[in-house]
């Protein structure tokens, strides 16, 4: 059978794509890269705020018009939409074949074949420890040019409870794979050209602590061990890893990584509000002050680091004082980028049950205001970089203009600059920074 599949949300749908489409392959199926195309259409839905499923039940809607033409075609939903909603989307959406949950990504292919062979509306959503072994599946066409970039999903699941967010309902209790399994696939990845490895996880830091929601006591990290194990890798050049809960950065996760070789100076550090009122509403299990601490900490060990963050601006009851805090806190910290998102109540969830008291119009402002000091910021901060050389790896041609080829530094700075013979994805070169745009740097190779 011929599969599209359009992805909604986070880098862990978009992994959990890569897995579906690995899966499929393996048992003969083919990928095709549009609609009319495919026999089957997976949708990859994510429910984080209500506008991505809007988009998803939209777009899913709108595909009836290409079944009532090809009443073969078969349509499935998969994701954390189709956990959440389950048998209703399917009484929704009537010409929805099947609901797939996600503690059920491995069964997808015996599934669509069944429902070829039987035509029946299915949903499926049990949460199973089985599905740790889709996992490990990849879909790496050979003369793909993005190669040189991979991405592991080393836990699935989260049991932090934060009380806006509908992960922990919909993506269930938080489980780690198994060493051995994920630098098997790690070194199986690198083998096929594989240079920089992104991990992924809702919270990567908890990775093998057995859905312990306290943070490891000092000493001990079994994420700092994962990453000591995959640093030697003979060929891997750049480890990447997303999103850790700040308070799981003891003294050593800290110290592996500032002792490797390949863990990116870079760290993704989800803040969400810079008030401790609003924090400890959201559940967070840390203050301004701690957090803050955790940024020092990583600081001293690494001074050359860059930070990114999650924010969400307009959560319930959030004053402008409390607002004034979040920007106090992100300014101090300097994030090199920060997501930034308007508080959207999730049914579900526990914040849900609380007004969702800041209207659209103040959440646009606080969102504008956030935006604008991280463009100043980051205007600013690319400016100092004129005139220091720094390393790259080559992603490959520039997406605006075919003329340049781009390329990152560990600390996620995006850098253009006029090829040379020979240049392939996936090395690592020396640029000299001669100009700064608004949002990245110009160089010349060296
Ligand atoms: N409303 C707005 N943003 C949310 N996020 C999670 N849940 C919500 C919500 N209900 C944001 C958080 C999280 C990021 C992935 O999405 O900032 O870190
Ligand atoms: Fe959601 Fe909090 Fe878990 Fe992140 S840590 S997925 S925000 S519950």
């Amino acid at each position: 059978m011929k599969i599209y599949i359009k992805t909604y949300g986070c880098q862990m749908n978009e992994r959990d794509s890569e897995a579906f489409a690995g899966m499929l392959v393996k048992a003969g199926h083919t990928m095709v890269s549009s609609e009319e195309e495919a026999d089957v259409l997976l949708f990859n839905t994510c429910s984080v705020r209500e506008q991505a499923e809007r988009k998803a039940i939209g777009k899913i809607g709108y595909m009836r018009k290409l079944k009532n033409r090809r009443p073969d075609l078969i349509i499935g939903a998969t994701g954390c939409m189709a956990q959440r909603l389950g048998n209703r989307l399917l009484e929704e959406l009537p010409h929805l074949d099947f609901v797939l949950g996600t503690g059920q990504l491995h069964t997808l292919v015996p599934l669509v074949e069944s429902i070829r062979a039987d035509r029946r509306q299915v949903a499926s959503i049990l949460e199973s420890e089985a599905v740790l072994t889709g996992m490990g599946s990849h879909f790496r066409p050979a003369a793909d040019p993005g190669n040189w970039h991979a991405q592991i999903a080393i836990t699935r699941g989260c049991n932090r409870f934060c009380s806006y967010c509908i992960v922990p309902y919909v993506r269930g209790r938080e489980i780690s794979r198994e060493r051995s399994d994920i630098v098997a696939e790690a070194k199986e990845l690198v083998a096929s050209g594989a240079r920089e490895i992104m991990l992924l996880g809702q919270n990567v830091a908890a990775y093998g602590l057995g859905g312990n929601i306290n943070p490891p006591p000092p000493g001990h990290s079994p994420f700092a061990e994962l990453l000591e194990e995959l640093d030697r890798i003979p060929e891997l050049l750049r480890i990447r890893f997303t999103s850790p809960y700040p308070t799981y950065f003891n003294d050593r996760l800290i110290g592996a990584i500032a002792a490797s070789r390949t863990v990116c100076h870079n760290i993704h550090l989800p803040l969400q509000s810079g008030s401790d009122r609003v924090l400890r509403e959201m559940n967070r299990q840390y203050t301004r002050d701690s957090y803050l601490g955790v940024v020092d900490a990583i600081r001293s060990a690494m001074p050359d680091v860059t930070f990114s963050t999650d924010v969400i601006v307009g959560f319930p009851g959030e004053t402008d004082e409390d607002f004034e805090q979040t920007r106090e806190v992100m300014n101090r910290v300097g994030f090199d980028n920060s997501f930034i998102f308007k508080y959207s109540p999730r049914p579900g969830a526990k914040s849900a049950e609380r007004v969702d008291s800041v209207p659209r119009e103040v959440k646009e402002e606080r969102n504008r205001i956030l935006l604008e000091d991280l463009r100043a910021r980051v205007e600013k901060t690319l400016k100092q970089q004129l005139g220091t050389t720094v390393e790259v790896l080559v992603e490959g041609v520039s997406p605006r203009n075919p003329e340049r080829w781009c390329g990152r530094t560990g600390t996620n700075r995006l850098i253009h600059f006029e090829p040379v013979d020979g240049l392939q994805p996936g090395m690592l070169r020396q640029v000299r920074i001669t100009r700064a745009g608004s949002v990245s740097l110009f160089g010349e190779l060296i």
